[in-house]
């Protein structure tokens, strides 16, 4: 189990009312699978999300990632460095950066040595070889998000988390994405944990999720 998550709860204060957002919510990702969840806007996924990516905290429950417990962690910064890539929405590439540049941040903040030769090998992957030294604000917005999707897998993590990776793409975009997302899956094994509106990126999930009223439900059994 690459994650265990037991009784998690979450709520926000919004001002004399409680949100009830996460409600004990238990689940398991195997490694290698591919994870999604769907749920209506402001059911908690960007929430859950940021928690199960050490981004935020839970008020109760436990999760455990490589069989490691997240409250029992020492170094929180680096356990996520090192296991977690995270795509968002926004692409959220540094603009006064070059694209090598934001693709090595990861390894920068790692402080591992940068082999050049790999970095130059992945853009070529991603069809970006002629791009290392442009700027995020000159590609096409699915350039940008292949870009991040570097930036996620360049540490080689083992999990990687997508908050609505397609939801600022064109459908032609969108598409592409998907299909890279299932060849690192079945190429690299990476896991994949994905919300999303989109049906088509829904549908790619081993295991998918119906997040509502606070509860997380297993739509395949
Ligand atoms: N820091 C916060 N303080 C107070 N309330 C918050 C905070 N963050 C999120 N919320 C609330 O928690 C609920 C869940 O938000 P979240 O962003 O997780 O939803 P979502 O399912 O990702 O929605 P969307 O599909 O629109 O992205 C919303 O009602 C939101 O307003
Ligand atoms: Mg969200």
């Amino acid at each position: 189990m690459i994650i265990k998550v037991k009784n998690l709860s979450k709520n926000f204060l919004d001002g004399k009312k409680t949100l009830n957002v996460l409600n004990n919510i238990s689940f398991d990702v195997k490694e290698g699978e591919i994870v999604t969840i769907k749920g209506p806007s402001g059911s908690g996924k960007s929430t859950l999300l940021s928690i199960l990516g050490t981004l935020d905290h839970a008020d109760s429950g436990e999760i455990f990632i490589n069989n490691q417990s997240l409250s029992e962690a020492i170094d929180l910064n680096r356990l996520r460095n090192l296991n977690i890539g995270f795509v968002f929405q926004f692409h959220n590439l540094i603009p006064e950066l070059s694209l090598e540049e934001n693709v090595c941040m990861p390894k920068m903040i790692s402080k591992e040595k940068i082999d050049k030769q790999k970095i130059k090998e992945l853009f070529k992957i991603f069809e970006l070889e002629d791009r290392m030294k442009s700027f995020p604000n000159d590609l096409s917005g699915g350039e940008k998000q292949r870009v991040a999707v570097m930036r996620a897998i360049v540490n080689n993590p083992s999990i990687v988390i997508a908050d609505e990776p397609t939801g600022n793409l064109d459908k032609e975009n969108a598409i592409k994405m998907i299909a890279l997302f299932k060849k690192l899956n079945t190429k690299n094994n990476l896991t994949f944990i994905i919300a999303t509106h989109d049906e088509e990126i829904f549908d790619i999930g081993h295991s998918q999720y119906i997040l509502e009223g606070g509860d997380l439900k297993n739509i395949n059994t």
